[in-house]
């Protein structure tokens, strides 16, 4: 995959929605080594200090628009499979549905999905050499396990998110939903999920992992199974 790279932008998804505009291709990848107005999740900022990874995969929109909401889960993987060999056995790795990456349950990475007609903008970023210290969740950042530079991570990001891509190309998510859920935070456990913003409702299940829609499925004291598109996830509270 062909990466630009940066050193300072204000977010790599809107460089890459301004490469499409001037008339780029997918599949590409546009990394910065700095960015100065990155954004989260549900309108949250994301920092990236010199040092971490900021870095949007682009590639052309799925033809069946129903398979598109499994991007977020292909990508996980392919972070996963990136941070796996770069940490000890005993660090525990884990996707949090549907693409945060847990080491030892604190965040290293977020990935914010965007799109377009002509585009899906995967936007990933990992704390590599320093983590954000205000915000309502443990963080953790690479540099505090190992030695490793982003650079490197982001050319071995790249090649694994093109090998989870063209395989989900070909064979579709249904190839790869057991090895998510396999690495699934809390699979067969209970959990809870915001159903509102604002996160004041939330729902209680136990984790049955996602459907092939990505979805992610919770089971109820009745043993009904329901399916959710969207969510903030977390252990439940202590009763
Ligand atoms: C989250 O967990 O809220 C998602 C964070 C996504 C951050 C990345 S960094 C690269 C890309 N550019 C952005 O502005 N955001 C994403």
């Amino acid at each position: 995959m062909k990466i630009f790279q940066y050193d300072t932008i204000d977010s790599t998804n809107n460089e890459a929605k301004r490469l499409m505009q001037q008339g780029e291709n997918p599949s590409f990848a546009v990394y910065a080594r700095q960015q100065t107005a990155g954004r989260g999740r549900l309108g949250r900022p994301w920092e990236t200090p010199l040092g971490n990874v900021a870095v949007t995969m682009t590639v052309m929109p799925p033809e069946e628009l129903s398979t598109q909401s499994t991007i977020a889960p292909l990508t996980a993987l392919a972070i996963y499979d990136v941070l796996k060999p770069l940490i000890r056995a005993d660090d525990q790795l884990a996707i949090k549905w549907p693409n945060d990456i847990l080491i030892n349950e604190a965040k290293v990475s977020g990935t914010l999905i965007e799109a377009d007609r002509s585009a899906i903008y995967i936007g990933v970023g990992i704390n590599v050499e320093t983590k954000p210290e205000h915000v309502p969740y443990k963080t953790i950042c690479l540099s505090e396990l190992t030695e490793v530079k982003a650079d490197q991570l982001v050319k071995d990001l790249a090649v694994a998110f093109e090998k989870h891509h063209t395989r989900w190309q070909k064979e579709g998510f249904e190839a790869i939903t057991a090895l998510y859920n396999k690495r699934l935070y809390r699979l067969n456990m209970p959990l809870r999920i915001s159903l509102d913003r604002e996160k004041q409702t939330w729902e209680e299940g136990i984790c049955c992992g996602v459907n092939r829609f990505g979805h992610l499925q919770l089971k109820d004291d009745k043993g009904q199974i329901k399916a959710h598109s969207a969510g903030d996830i977390d252990a439940p509270l202590e009763h």
